[in-house]
């Protein structure tokens, strides 16, 4: 036989240490922000029936579920309202006593340093459940960005740490930028949902943010799925107002757009795995089909494997859990 060359790259897998030190991504705790629905009401914790696990948790309620979460080792949330009243242009999203601003203010009574993410959108608080103001069955962009600016001057005055706009209207960074500047908030930033498409997997969150639109659908503000460049213009547009982190929403479908965004741009990519990508997991898990925390952890790692700095995830919790049990970070 002739002599074979080729390299031998069992070596470096040969032991579950030595497979430890090659590693090249890691999770850490650090890296996961835990989305948390919070109702108007009283003495509710409601389990998402799309979402076995995740809870909508009255305000009595919120501080024992964040205490849990505080204990896991998690060090950021991000909150989602679910106000009682809703009108068309969705005031209770820039009350000062709005669901979130009360939230954030009884969080950060008792969690001063716990790092409060606001998701800044009206579709939860608007009647016919867009994420604007309508006019002609369209939504308005510039009439808009004044009710944005507003519920994001208030949520920072609740006391939120960062400031995620989410409605994909055209000009939303500067805007807010400028008012939270305006604010005295210049030390405040913002996360922006920069690439968020129009997609299927969103259908498990509008049941428990009661957020799903009352006509059409939003094709005409979130980005059609077939779009790549489309992902890069929405990006620079948002670093250009001034965004300080960049959210890529879906997140398993699109693992492509973040890898682009981590090499065109300097700010943390954060990837939204949304609730879609969630309720299959666990609808497979609950039936026996696949083993939970060996996919959970892999799809965590091809996240951050494709350029995700930080990942929000309703797995937050499960894998803080498993980190735990495994002694490690
Ligand atoms: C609304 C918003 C959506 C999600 C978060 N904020 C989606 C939408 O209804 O368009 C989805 C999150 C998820 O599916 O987990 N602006």
């Amino acid at each position: 036989m002739t002599e074979l060359n080729f390299e031998r790259h069992r070596r470096l897998r040969k032991t579950s240490y030595l497979r430890d030190m090659v590693r090249e991504t890691k999770l850490h705790k650090e890296d996961l922000i835990y989305p948390i629905f919070v109702l108007e009401e009283e003495g509710k914790r409601n389990e998402v029936a799309s979402m076995p696990g995740v809870y909508q948790v009255s305000l009595d309620y919120l501080l024992e579920e964040v205490q849990q979460v505080v204990d896991l080792g998690i060090r950021s949330i991000i909150l989602f309202g679910v106000p009682k009243d809703k009108d068309d242009v969705g005031s209770e999203a820039y009350h000062d006593e709005g669901v979130v601003q009360q939230a954030t203010r009884l969080i950060k009574k008792d969690h001063p340093e716990l790092v409060i993410v606001a998701d800044t959108c009206l579709c939860q608080y608007t009647s016919h459940g867009h994420c604007g103001v309508i006019e002609h069955d369209y939504v308005n962009n510039d009439r808009t960005l004044p009710l944005l600016v507003k519920t994001a001057v208030s949520q920072a005055k609740a006391g939120a740490d960062i400031i995620a706009p989410s409605n994909m209207m055209d000009g939303f960074v500067a805007a807010i930028r400028q008012g939270l500047d305006e604010a005295g908030f210049e030390e405040t930033p913002v996360m922006s949902y920069a690439v968020k498409y129009a997609s299927a997997f969103y259908g498990p969150f509008r049941d428990a943010a009661h957020s799903s639109p009352q006509f059409g659908d939003r094709k005409t503000y979130q980005m059609d799925p077939a779009n790549r460049l489309e992902a890069q213009r929405e990006a620079k547009s948002d670093v250009d107002q001034g965004a300080d982190f960049l959210i890529v929403k879906p997140a398993l479908s699109y693992l492509d757009i973040m890898r682009d965004l981590k090499e065109r741009h300097q700010q943390p990519i954060v990837a939204y795995n949304v609730s879609g990508e969630y309720s299959l997991i666990k609808a497979a898990a609950q039936n026996g089909w696949v083993n939970e925390k060996e996919i959970v952890q892999e799809k965590m790692l091809s996240m951050k494997r494709a350029g995700a700095d930080l990942i929000i995830t309703y797995f937050a919790k499960d894998l803080a859990r498993w980190m735990n049990e495994e002694g490690g970070n």
